[in-house]
């Protein structure tokens, strides 16, 4: 049963493409590229694409990354510059390269190779205060009739940050993570946070463990609320789907403004599709997780 799940209000118009590319016969895979390119070359979003937040030098830097189910390939570009539709390069660097992850200016040499443009140099003045927590990552899921699962993100990453800095969306496990024969994860938020705890290769470890999608997506969120405190959480949300196209989120997002619409959603805005159970694409809310206040950190 083919069906998608996307992080933030802006991935509707992912989902919604995802479902197109499938209808037209294409592979998850391409469903996954076609959806996030929807979101990357829109200029309404701040977070991703070549219209996200600069580094603190005033130019953007993108990360990317791609996996497929099924074999289990995986590409990334991380900290690339003056490329458009970075999860496009990504996918290159999965079918027409022997590495995993290309980082800087060996990505958008490698994007130049591979028939990419080189775009204006946008340099910009620093985000305001208000943009400068921001590092919403566009993550998508989809699988299709035949049940292959494909998961991929792409970010500008935190606003404001130091040249070079990577966060969790192009490292396998931390960001993005997907098995055909168990199911698929993807993170949004504080990545220097996120990567830490590997939240979607656990996700998906959960799933094998025999937990239902929902449950697996709220574990991580209290695992990592148990080792470092409630009081320490930072802004982490996670998407998943299991191998029924059953999917699940579960965040600390407090609430969300949609830079398009103004709409603002009391917690964390994720969009789906299900052939069956939601045959129009729509946005879902996620209320921030109830922490325990359960301490556990070292001294
Ligand atoms: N999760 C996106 C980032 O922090 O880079």
């Amino acid at each position: 049963m083919a069906a998608s799940i996307g992080t933030w209000s802006f991935g509707l118009a992912a989902v919604e493409a995802a479902s197109r590319t499938l209808e037209t016969g294409k592979d998850v895979v391409s469903a996954v590229e076609e959806g996030i390119n929807i979101v990357e070359t829109d200029e309404s979003v701040t977070s991703v694409g070549l219209s996200g937040l600069p580094n603190s030098s005033g130019e953007v830097e993108l990360d990317a990354a791609i996996m497929d189910g099924y074999s289990l390939r995986f590409g990334a570009v991380a900290a690339m510059k003056r490329i458009d539709r970075p999860i496009s390069v990504a996918r290159k660097v999965l079918e027409e390269s022997p590495h995993s992850l290309i980082v800087g200016e060996g990505a958008t040499q490698f994007a130049l190779q591979h028939g990419f443009t080189l775009q204006p140099d946008r340099s910009e003045a620093k985000p305001s205060s208000e943009e400068s927590h921001c590092h919403d990552t566009m993550s998508l899921i989809v699988m299709d009739k035949k049940g292959n699962l494909a998961v991929g993100v792409s970010t500008s990453g935190a606003a404001n940050k130091h040249p070079g800095r990577v966060g969790d969306s192009p490292l396998p496990g931390s960001g993005l993570y997907v098995d055909n024969k168990v199911g698929a994860a993807a993170a949004t938020g504080d990545g220097d946070d996120i990567m830490k705890f590997c939240c979607s290769f656990q996700i998906v470890q959960y799933l094998k463990q025999g937990l239902d999608v929902q449950s697996a997506c709220d574990k991580i969120i209290d695992d990592i609320a148990e080792r470092i405190g409630a009081e320490n959480m930072f802004e982490v949300a996670v998407i998943a789907m299991d191998t029924k196209g059953r999917y699940g989120a579960a965040g600390t997002v407090k609430s969300f403004t949609d830079d398009k619409s103004s709409i603002q959603y009391p917690g964390f805005p994720y969009a789906v599709w299900h052939q069956e159970t939601e045959p129009l694409p729509k946005i879902l809310v996620q209320p921030p997780k109830d922490l325990l206040p359960k301490d556990t950190r070292i001294t």
